[in-house]
């Protein structure tokens, strides 16, 4: 029967047979699917892993500079690159959920290409694909359609030329869990919620802006924080926060205000495919929308989001 070490001392031999002393390049997202893949691997090659990690401005509050410290601490050869700008730039005045998708996308895939191309002679590619993305990629769009189709400028760039190694491409979401807990990853990590790749960007309705962002992760760390404090982190599947592009009346001693609305949004769900909206106490969502409505500037109203998947979609865009 299958078990998390059987699985990782097989992989970790297969691992080393198949790359012998080659080089690997894996971008790192801060998920437990690159985090696994790569502690995997790390064990087989050591520091023939090159890992990236890409700060695209749209991650949780102080979440670039945790997680790479995290990752320095359980010794892998990993380089963070803070794309801030970049990305950005490229987002300026993009309103429309696809359009964001693709931007994101596409800046993605030429900051991994710029700092791939600095690591001489790789050949692997290493990524986190899990059994559930082989399988929807196969049914939507065929086999590894979707990063392709975000590269539609001059022909395929640099690292897809690689050779792509996918240790985790057999496994279900909970067996990644299990292999990373055996190999000593932290809890904490492994417990992550699920965080979409274009992050914080689906969560403001409308076109982003560098302050929006700052607003955005202020909330998002209030709600999360008081999620782990009051025990309830572990038993929501994805919580965050969404800034809505609307502005409400409110009073703030004796002056009118005239700010962001921000709703919070908590599901239960196995898979994501359908999902609950969690009916957290009364007290502790009083608490939460008490503390960013004083803490946070420029939000004088917080809604709790009570629709469940389907018909309404986890992320708002
Ligand atoms: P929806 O909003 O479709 O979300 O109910 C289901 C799950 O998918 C995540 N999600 C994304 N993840 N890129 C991602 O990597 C995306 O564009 C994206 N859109 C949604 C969402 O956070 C939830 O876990």
């Amino acid at each position: 029967s299958w078990t998390p070490s059987a699985f990782v001392d097989m992989t970790v031999s297969e691992l080393k047979e198949k790359i012998g002393t080659d080089k690997v390049i894996l971008g790192l997202s801060g998920g437990v699917d690159s985090t696994v893949a790569a502690t995997l691997l790390h064990k087989a090659i050591g520091k023939n892993l090159h890992c990236i990690f890409v700060n695209n401005g749209l991650l949780r509050k102080n979440e670039f500079d945790s997680v790479l410290d995290q990752y320095k601490d359980m010794g892998l050869n990993v380089k963070g690159v803070d794309a801030t700008d970049r990305f950005m730039d490229a987002l300026k005045g993009i309103s429309d959920p696809e359009k964001k998708r693709k931007v994101i996308g596409n800046s993605f895939i030429e900051v991994f290409d710029d700092e791939s191309s600095l690591v001489e002679d790789a050949t692997f590619l290493a990524q986190g694909t899990i059994y559930p993305d082989v399988i929807e990629s196969i049914s939507v769009n065929g086999p590894s359609a979707t990063i392709k189709s975000h590269h539609n400028v001059g022909g395929l760039p640099d690292f897809m030329k690689l050779k792509v190694v996918e240790p985790l491409r057999m496994l279900f979401k909970d067996e990644v869990r299990r292999v990373g807990a055996e190999m000593g990853i932290d809890q904490k990590l492994l417990g992550r919620h699920p965080f979409p790749g274009p992050g914080l960007a689906i969560r403001i309705l409308g076109d982003i802006t560098l302050e929006k962002v700052r607003v955005l992760q202020e909330v998002d760390a209030i709600f999360i924080d008081a999620l782990r404090e009051w025990h309830l982190y572990d038993k929501v599947w994805q919580a965050g926060a969404i800034l809505l592009p609307v502005d409400s009346v409110g009073v703030m001693g004796d002056e009118r205000t005239y700010e962001k609305v921000v709703a919070l949004r908590a599901v239960e769900s196995t898979d994501g495919m359908t999902a609950d909206w969690v009916d957290l106490p009364h007290k502790f969502l009083q608490k939460v929308s008490n503390q960013i409505i004083n803490r946070v500037k420029g939000v004088n109203r917080v809604v709790y989001d009570i629709s469940s998947k389907p018909p309404a979609t986890i992320e708002w865009e």
